[in-house]
């Protein structure tokens, strides 16, 4: 196990707030960055006033996620005179940037990258007088030591099984940010199943940029295997898992899906483009046909199931006639949900050597064209739901309406309904009375 050196009196009075951008696999980071800083007797602030300690957890994959972070640090720059307070940047832009980082932001006193963690109470000791950067990233899975995570939710548990990514995706920064693949090994995902189990959690989602390449570093043992037995284990009621690359989703994880009803029948597949050649550009490793014949397979053998995928507009040389077939791939496979983004080269890149050629104008027109068509097709999807009964797990107060509850169903739809009592972390039954393109409303029933 990684050496850390975690004493209760290191972070003693002292008070950090975490700022978290990008995907889920940074909130779990956050959870567990939360966790050490606890365990190290640190204690969370809900306000970020109120901190000694600020940690931004930062997200490298857009231009506009990186942005953030530098928004984000002008906004708490004129705190940080009127007291003494700390500033930490974590996650994705400190691993690509490091000291980058330091020379434009030479007020941030610590910059350290996802593989770096377990030495948070240490860096933060020693930092202060001078900027520490650990940005050191080794091949070997560093296991968190146990309960070392503060889990913001009751019911849902983010279980990470693997980091990084070898596919170099000709867009993509996460090779460089994240690594290369490191596996998890299997006995402390199946303890941490056991212990997530044990203390009631209801749903876990298996965490990884590619979790469909998962082999237990010890045994061999691939995803399908892993995901067929999660879906037998006492206890858990879901499972799902995020992300999967198109290239690599098996027969062999869709049986494993087949297998079990804890397992939901919902996958994130990112499709990126509906067109051949801009996927070939892209270094995707499959064509739009080979997508759809996943797909076909996955909706024969798993009626139901529901999917859903990122898209990019106004990849380089992406003509008027190749952005159309993501258009019709779109119609064709009708997703449950969809995240779109417009192209932005990023450091290091394949694709940022080359000419970001197509003018701004032309994306932000496909994104809006991308978007229209996703809230017609979701805003029939949802509208057949309308006098259906189905299971929702209890996530919170509604963020629109805070006098209804808000959860999601199996197929990660967001569904808002009134509940008498508090239903956080609880399964309901709720009938879907009304609808709209991002959400779906309805009654609890009681059975
Ligand atoms: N420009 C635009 N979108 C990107 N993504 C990743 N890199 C880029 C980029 N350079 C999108 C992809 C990926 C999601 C997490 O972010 O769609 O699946
Ligand atoms: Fe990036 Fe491609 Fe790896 Fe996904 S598969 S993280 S898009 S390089």
């Amino acid at each position: 196990m990684y050496n850390t050196r975690l004493t209760p009196m290191d972070l003693k009075d002292k008070s950090f707030f975490l700022r978290t951008f990008g995907c889920q696999m940074n909130e779990s980071d956050s959870e567990k960055i939360a966790g050490i800083l606890t365990a190290a007797g640190g204690r969370e602030a809900e306000r970020v006033e109120d901190a000694d300690i600020i940690i931004v957890n930062t997200c490298a994959v857009r231009e506009k996620s990186e942005e953030k972070l530098y928004s984000y640090l002008g906004r708490i720059r004129p705190r940080l005179d009127a007291r003494p307070v700390l500033v930490g940047v974590a996650g994705c832009v400190a691993q690509a940037e490091s000291a980058n980082l330091v020379a434009r932001r030479p007020f941030i006193d610590f910059v350290v990258g996802p593989d770096n963690y377990l030495r948070l109470p240490e860096i933060i000791e020693r930092c202060g007088e001078r900027t520490i950067i650990a940005d050191e990233w080794s091949n070997d899975w560093r296991e968190a030591p146990d309960l070392l995570f503060r889990r913001r939710s009751p019911a849902t548990a983010a279980v990470s099984i693997m980091e990084g990514c070898d596919n170099f995706c000709s867009y993509c920064i996460v090779p460089f940010s994240r690594g290369r693949e490191k596996f998890r090994p299997l006995r402390h995902i199946r303890a941490e199943l056991a212990e997530l189990a044990a203390r009631g959690y209801q749903e876990i989602q298996f965490l990884g940029q590619n979790v469909n390449s998962y082999r237990d570093p010890e045994t061999g043992t691939p995803f399908a295997a892993l995901l067929f037995e999660a879906g037998h284990m006492p206890g858990l009621k879901w499972v799902r898992f995020l992300t999967s690359h198109p290239k690599t989703f098996s027969a062999a994880i869709i049986e494993a899906m087949t297998s079990s009803p804890v397992i939901c029948r919902q996958v994130h597949l990112p499709l990126q483009s509906g067109s051949t050649s801009v996927l070939a550009r892209m270094n995707r490793g499959y064509s739009r046909e080979e997508y759809l014949a996943k797909i076909t397979l996955l909706q024969e053998r798993i009626p139901g199931i529901s999917l859903s995928t990122d898209i990019i507009v106004g990849f380089p040389g992406e003509t008027e006639e190749e952005f159309g077939e993501t258009l019709s791939a779109l119609e064709a496979v009708r997703f449950a949900n969809i995240f779109s983004f417009r192209y932005s080269p990023r450091p290091r890149t394949s694709a940022a050597k080359g000419p970001d050629d197509v003018p701004f104008d032309i994306k932000r027109r496909r994104l809006i064209e991308v978007q229209a068509l996703q809230k017609r097709i979701q805003s029939a999807i949802h509208e057949s739901l309308i006098g259906t009964t189905m299971a929702v797990l209890g996530e919170g107060p509604s963020r629109k309406d805070p006098a209804m509850f808000s959860g999601r169903n199996e197929s990660y739809q967001v569904v808002n309904f009134r509940a008498p009592t508090d239903v956080r972390g609880r399964f309901v039954r709720v009938k879907i009375s009304g609808s709209g393109p991002y959400s779906l409303r309805g009654d609890l029933v009681e059975d």
